[in-house]
């Protein structure tokens, strides 16, 4: 169980959903956690309390990944809070989780809604996993939150979610993991994505917390019902342990098998 203990991990967007699930994932691993958050600083304390609750270590930092000083601000925190536990600056495992996802036709997307979708879940996924790498010894661990909207379309029941900006965003991401992990292989180094479906999380509570959101994330699944942070924290915690040496460069469905 703690073939991990002493390891650290980076989770963005932690604070919440699905970066929230998976540090409690990798603290069953023994990780030790970095929760990192933008704004929801009592969020982030009650992830922090129950990574405690669960035997692991870890500490909050907040930073706005949509500038690249909070980028620098996110590492320069990291370095200083691994110190001053007499924890060097390394990191073993990078989780790159924290996103947005807004929604609008090609006709009503506005040059500020393609950006906000492309700075936090493409720019600031590159820039992180650059200052990353540079405390990442070989055999480190990438992760990164992609989409089955990278893949398929939305489209069920008569009710299109009109994603397009979000969804290459998400492309983005597919295409990103597949040339680090060839970039980084030879220093052992995995980078892989985990692509959910719809997940019951704050992103799209407006949606899936309706009747008839909620039914038409169902019909799409065969399994017949709405993912759980915890399913997807359940594959994130897959590609952080030592059972995944052998899988790089791939991203992994986990959708409920969302609209075969
Ligand atoms: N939920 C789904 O159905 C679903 C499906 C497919 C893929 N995904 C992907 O899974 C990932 C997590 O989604 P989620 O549903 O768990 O999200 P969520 O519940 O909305 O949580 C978002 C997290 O990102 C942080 N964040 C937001 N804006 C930020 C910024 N500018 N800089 C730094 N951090 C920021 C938030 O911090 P604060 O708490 O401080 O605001 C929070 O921790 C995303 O990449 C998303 O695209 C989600």
């Amino acid at each position: 169980m703690n073939a991990n203990a002493s390891k650290v991990a980076l989770v963005t967007g932690a604070s919440r959903g699905i970066g929230r699930a998976a540090s409690y994932e990798l603290a069953k691993q023994g990780y030790f956690v970095v929760v990192h958050y933008k704004a929801n600083h009592a969020a982030a304390e009650e992830t922090l309390a129950e990574i405690r609750k669960l035997g692991a270590d870890g500490f909050a930092v907040s930073a706005d990944l949509d500038k690249l000083e909070g980028i620098d601000q996110l590492f320069s925190a990291l370095d200083k809070g691994l110190a001053s536990r007499g924890k060097p600056a390394q990191l073993d495992l990078l989780v790159n989780n924290a996103g947005v996802a807004d929604g609008g036709t090609l006709a009503d997307t506005t040059p500020e809604l393609f950006d906000r979708q492309f700075t936090l879940n493409v720019k600031a996924v590159f820039f992180t996993t650059q200052k990353a790498l540079e405390r990442m010894p070989d055999g480190a661990r990438i992760v990164n939150l992609s989409s089955v909207l990278s893949s398929r379309v939305f489209e069920a029941a008569g009710q299109f979610n009109a994603l397009s900006a979000y969804s290459a965003s998400k492309g983005a991401i597919d295409t990103l993991t597949r040339h680090w992990a060839v970039e980084l292989g030879p220093r052992g180094i995995l980078v892989n994505a985990v692509a959910p479906g719809p997940v019951d999380t704050d992103m799209n509570a407006a949606w899936l917390r309706t009747d008839a959101g909620r039914a038409t994330a169902i019909g799409a699944s065969p399994l017949g019902r709405v993912g759980t942070a915890g399913d997807i924290a359940n594959v994130i915690g897959f590609l952080a342990s030592p059972a995944s040496q052998w899988t790089t460069g791939q991203v992994i469905d986990a959708s409920g098998g969302y609209r075969l």
